[in-house]
């Protein structure tokens, strides 16, 4: 186990790495790693104060990652995994490392004989994806490239490629050139101005089964007072394009 996490008496959650021997933490002082991973769904004492240690999920790696650009949410990267057909094994294209949020769970899905291959046009962003999947325990099944995707894919015979770029429509002929037969094509954009233009150049290119949704979630707050969505919903995040790639058209 890489990691755990340590939650208080209200809920409140530190992601902790484990390591050999001692650990630094801030705030808590120095911890024994093997003594937290023996201590997995119990509670121990640390400074006075009590917490449960729970494994660490994939949500809670991504709820605490070190965040450069802004991130993509676990409700539209589940989405876009599960309308991209990604499974263990696959190769997957990833087009805008950013943070590495969304190359986490693709990293996830494909693990553990798969591979993601994420390029990032500025390599302080390609830095801060590489740890936070290093963090994750991810780092075996993807590579990050320094370079613009725009230029070009150089792998070929990917089951995905999945976008979150600021011009997504610009990468999307070199994406069909990377793709498999029938691989899929996923792209996440915030406005509707980027999803019209990226459909407009899928449509003269051969892709089919286009398909743009948004994902809504709503939080519900359980209390023995009322039970009622959170009122500090999340707002608009993005919307999700998919399609496949065919070799003929009808
Ligand atoms: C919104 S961020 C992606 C966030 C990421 N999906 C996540 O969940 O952490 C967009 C990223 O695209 C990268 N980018 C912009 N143009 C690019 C290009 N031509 N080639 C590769 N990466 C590019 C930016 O540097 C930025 O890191």
């Amino acid at each position: 186990m890489d990691s755990v996490v340590l939650m208080d008496q209200r809920g409140g959650k530190r992601l902790v790495r484990l390591g050999e021997g001692m650990l630094k933490v801030d705030g808590l002082g120095v911890l024994d790693s093997s003594k937290l991973s023996s201590a997995i769904g119990k509670s121990v004492e640390i400074a006075g104060r009590k917490f449960l240690v729970l494994s660490a999920s994939l949500l809670d790696h991504l709820e605490h990652m070190e965040r450069g650009a802004q991130i993509i949410t676990a409700k539209d990267s589940a989405s876009m995994v599960q309308r991209c057909d990604i499974n263990s094994g696959d190769l997957v294209i990833e087009g805008g490392a950013g943070s590495g949020a969304l190359t986490v769970v693709l990293a996830r899905a494909v693990s553990p004989m798969g591979k993601v291959v994420s390029y990032d046009i500025r390599p302080e962003f390609a830095e801060t994806a590489m740890r936070n999947v290093d963090r994750a325990g991810l780092s075996t099944v993807v590579e990050l490239k320094v370079a613009d995707i725009y230029a070009g894919i150089s792998e070929r015979g990917a089951k995905a490629v999945a976008l979150d770029l600021p011009e997504p429509w610009r990468a999307l002929a070199v994406a069909w050139e990377a793709l498999a037969p029938c691989g899929h094509i996923g792209s996440y954009s915030p406005t509707m101005e980027q999803v019209k233009e990226t459909v407009r150049v899928m449509r003269t290119l051969p892709f089919v089964d286009f398909r743009t949704t948004e994902i809504i979630e709503r939080e519900i707050e359980v209390k023995e007072t009322g039970t009622r969505p959170a009122f500090a919903a999340l707002g608009h995040t993005g919307y999700i394009t998919t399609a496949r790639k065919v070799l003929e058209t009808l």
